[in-house]
């Protein structure tokens, strides 16, 4: 032909072949100034305490695993039933193309949702957050493998400092932000606060929020939901000792602690301490610190706050979300509610 057209064998075509799955972490080996700075405070303070973030390096992940599938420990099935029967409708009703979920730890719950966005036909991005990068790592890579043509772009960060860095939604679809195990229920009303409405801002208009919480009912059984008879939540309250210990030269025995799981009825929470059965000095160097520790008295690990409906729906309206389904179990032991932004 004489109008000089580039035949099609010639055009270098360029296919963008974009990782099935990428990690941001914001998250260093515990040497950061902040995070032992607020480890040594809450340690020294009047009424000891060590922050959640303790728990979960990569035994204490573990352990968390095994307490999921614990008899006593009926959350987690009762939110994974929840799911599965509530979460096509909810996906559908909102048409969500892109899940960021909060403390996505192992994913397990995560393919139920992904399932119903790949059923509705509207799944194109992943976007999990967590204290443990390993974590993210093995479900990110899971996850992209299961569900090709997804993007997954974990980040691991702390829920205090983080949330910031998840990347912006995208602008052709709707992000749905699951917070489940009822996780916010480890937070105090203040930290709370300020963790929904840091949640609310990574929400544009017509995006929701899926939250698990757990609801207050007979004291007996949330108890036993957190001292169990084969005392894995025990080990996973004493692993705690251990991560601190391995990060900051600690040097006390775990078991000299005895595992503490009690119901604070004026604040509707169950509390996890650990006591000392004798008189510890507990050095770590790495704090600077030499903690004199009494005999009988505890150091608090864990709150766990339980809810009822009005106290979950005021804590949306708290953060300019409003609540637009809620689903419990048949015992009114535990709830998925949805809240959307305007
Ligand atoms: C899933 C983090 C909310 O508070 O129930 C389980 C953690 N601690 N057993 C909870 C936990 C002890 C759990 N969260």
């Amino acid at each position: 032909m004489s109008s000089g057209a580039t035949p099609s064998e010639s055009v270098a075509t360029r296919v963008a072949t974009p990782l099935p799955w990428r990690l941001d972490c914001h998250i260093g080996a515990g040497g950061e100034a902040a995070v032992a700075d607020e480890l040594r405070r809450a340690l020294t303070a009047r009424r000891p305490w060590i922050p959640a973030r303790w728990f979960y390096d990569d035994a204490g992940c573990d352990l968390f695993v095994r307490i999921t599938d614990l008899d006593e420990y009926y959350q987690t099935r009762t939110e994974q039933a929840l799911l599965e029967d509530h979460a096509p409708e909810i996906v559908r009703a909102h048409g969500v193309a892109e899940l960021v979920e909060i403390g996505s730890g192992a994913a397990r719950k995560t393919r139920v949702i992904l399932d119903a966005m790949e059923g509705a036909g509207t799944l194109r991005r992943f976007i999990p957050f967590d204290v443990s990068p390993g974590a993210i790592a093995a479900s990110a890579a899971d996850i992209a493998a299961a569900y090709p043509g997804t993007r997954v772009h974990g980040v691991a960060g702390d829920f205090g400092r983080h949330l910031s860095r998840i990347p912006r939604p995208r602008q052709d679809g709707r992000r749905m932000v699951a917070f489940l195990g009822g996780t916010i229920g480890n937070l105090d009303p203040p930290r709370r606060r300020t963790m929904m409405r840091r949640l609310a801002r990574l929400m544009r208009p017509g995006d929701c929020l899926l939250m698990g919480t757990d609801l207050a009912h007979d004291p007996e059984v949330l108890v036993r939901a957190y001292d169990d008879a084969r005392g894995v939540t025990a080990a996973f309250n004493r692993n705690i000792v251990r991560h601190i210990n391995a990060a900051y030269a600690g040097d006390a025995d775990p078991e000299q602690f005895a595992h503490v799981a009690r119901w604070n009825a004026r604040a509707s929470r169950v509390e996890m301490h650990l006591r000392a059965r004798r008189d510890i000095d507990w050095s770590i160097a790495g704090l600077g610190v030499v903690l004199p520790i009494e005999a009988g008295s505890t150091i608090r690990t864990e709150i766990s706050c339980k809810f009822t409906p009005a106290g979950v729906r005021a804590m949306y309206e708290d953060a300019g979300l409003a609540l637009t389904a809620w689903h419990e179990d048949s015992l009114g032991r535990y709830a998925l509610s949805v809240a959307t932004a305007g």
